[in-house]
This record gives C-alpha cells, sequence and structure tokens, in this order.
C-alpha cells in the first residue's frame, strides 16, 4: 500500500451540508424533513470517479480522491437534514480484480480518509459501521477502521455504513452457512428459517432496517451486487452526475425526487381501494 499522504481534507471547504445550498432549497429540505418525507435510510452506489477523471486528463485516483470529498459533502448533508442511515458502496469484492495500483490508491484513500475524519463523525454523533469480507482489507485499513468503529459506536444520530469489500451474493451467502450451521448443531429448525432470521445474519444487520432510497451515480443502470437482499423495496434513483460531482445539490434534488414517489410495496396507494 501506498503510504498515507498528507491530509489533504483539511482543504475542504466550509460551505458544506445545508450552508452549501441556496435557501429556498434548505427550506425546502427543512420542510419535507419536518413532514417526515425524506428517506430515513439512503444508500449510494458512487460511481464514475475513473470515467470524470479520465475525461479531465487526470489519473483515475484523482477522480477517487474527488469522490472522498464527494463522500464527506453528503454525508454532512445527510446528517444535517436527519437521515437516520447513510450506506456507501466503497469498495466492492469485485474491486480487486483492478490493477494493483488502484486498489492501493483506493485503500490509501480509504485510511486517508477514516483518519481524517474521526473528529467530525465524534462531533456529529455519527456512528460508522463497515461490512463486509473485512477481514480481505490490509492491516493498516483494518487498524483505522477498528479504531473509528470503537470510536463511533456509542454514537446515535446517524449512522454511516461503509460497505467495504462488499457484495450482495457473498453477503448472502454467508448468511445461509451461519444459519446452515445453526440448523447441524441443533439450534435453529430449517421451518424457523424466515425473512429475520436471515436478515439477523446479514452484514448489514446493525442498521436495523433496509434503504428507502438506493442512489447510483454515473448513467450506470444497474445494481453491481450491492445491497442484493435489502433492496426489494428500494425506491431506486439512477442520476447521471459522475459522484466526485455529486455534492450537496444534486444529492437534494435526489431527495426530493424520492418524495414524489409512490411505494406501495406490492398494495395499493394510500387508501385507495378501487378493486
Ligand atoms: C466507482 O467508480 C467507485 C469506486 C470503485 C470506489 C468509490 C470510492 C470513493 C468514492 C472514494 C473513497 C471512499 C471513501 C469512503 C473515502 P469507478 O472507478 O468504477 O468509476 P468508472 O465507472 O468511471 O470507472
Amino acid at each position: 500500500m501506498q503510504p498515507v499522504a498528507q491530509n489533504q481534507f483539511a482543504q475542504f471547504t466550509p460551505a458544506s451540508g445545508l450552508a452549501a445550498l441556496p435557501a429556498d432549497t434548505r427550506d425546502v429540505l427543512h420542510k419535507l424533513s419536518a413532514a417526515g418525507q425524506l428517506p430515513q435510510h439512503v444508500a449510494i452506489i458512487m460511481d464514475g470517479n475513473g470515467r470524470w477523471a479520465r475525461r479531465r486528463g487526470e489519473e483515475r485516483s484523482a477522480g477517487h480522491r474527488a469522490g472522498a470529498d464527494s463522500v464527506r459533502a453528503v454525508t454532512r448533508l445527510a446528517r444535517e437534514i436527519g437521515l437516520k442511515s447513510l450506506t456507501l458502496y466503497a469498495f466492492s469484492e469485485q474491486n480487486w480484480q483492478r490493477p494493483p495500483a488502484e486498489v492501493d490508491a483506493l485503500l490509501g484513500l480509504l485510511v486517508e480518509y477514516l483518519a481524517s475524519e474521526i473528529d467530525e463523525l465524534k462531533r456529529s454523533d455519527i456512528k460508522l459501521l463497515a461490512f463486509g469480507n473485512l477481514q480481505r482489507l490490509p492491516l493498516a485499513v483494518r487498524m483505522v477502521l477498528e479504531t473509528t468503529l470503537a470510536a463511533t459506536a456509542n454514537h446515535q444520530t446517524m449512522k454511516l455504513g461503509l460497505c467495504l469489500s462488499y457484495g450482495g451474493r457473498e453477503e448472502i451467502v454467508q448468511a445461509a452457512q451461519h444459519l446452515a450451521t445453526r440448523v447441524a448443531k441443533g439450534q435453529l429448525k430449517p421451518e424457523q428459517i424466515d425473512e429475520a432470521a436471515i436478515e439477523a445474519e446479514l452484514w448489514t444487520a446493525p442498521l436495523g432496517g433496509p434503504p428507502d432510497l438506493l442512489i447510483r451515480t454515473s448513467g450506470e443502470q444497474r445494481l453491481s451486487n450491492f445491497l442484493l437482499w435489502q433492496s426489494a423495496y428500494a425506491e431506486l434513483a439512477f442520476v447521471p452526475t459522475p459522484w466526485p460531482e455529486f455534492r450537496e445539490l444534486a444529492f437534494a434534488a435526489a431527495l426530493c425526487d424520492y418524495t414524489r414517489r409512490d411505494r406501495r410495496f406490492g398494495g395499493l396507494s394510500g387508501g385507495r381501494d378501487d378493486a
């Protein structure tokens, strides 16, 4: 892994979060939040870093670096408008197939981000969670991750879930293995395996609930092995903005769009009975 570079995040503009939005957009968000219309849990596939950087004639890693600033901007806004959980797809199980230099750059950036964010997470009462095959991560990443997880473990205001070395299929496979082991030991009967039993074995169980809104940036329209079980009834938003440009205004627009969706969960619209 590359050594941790100097702290680039210290240069991040103070006009972030709600303060970065025009006053009328802030008012709309406050009203939607007060009316309980915003999603409680947003999950994001942060796509498009590499293409964004290449279009600017830069290395792909420059896109990831700019993407880390978007992480900070979106996290701050999510916290300020009262979301309960934000789950980010930071590194997939399949991302290990990328060239070693890019994997190193991504993981180095993650170390840098965690080291620089711990104070803000403490100030903001955000609880960090991490989901995935975490034992695959290099020691340097696991160490700073453990420190940050422990330092924020009692925080209550918002959960920030980082999916690291994560795959939705892999998550379901390990849940099935755990349940099968309990059945083999006589601790569980096969007929006791229901949705709740499976959910309790998913890596994301500590989030306490599925995403209401799943956003993918940069125009691609697929789930790429992200939260496959959990997204059964998530509203999906595929936005053209590349992740490094997905800042407060783009996030606010996605949240407002969500409030116009009609979530039926297989039933009928609220109170409608025209059958
Ligand atoms: C997809 O863009 C993005 C990733 C594989 C990693 C996401 C990582 C970050 C946003 C930065 C670091 C994260 C944290 C939490 C600090 P891509 O490279 O696949 O883009 P492309 O589709 O344009 O190639």
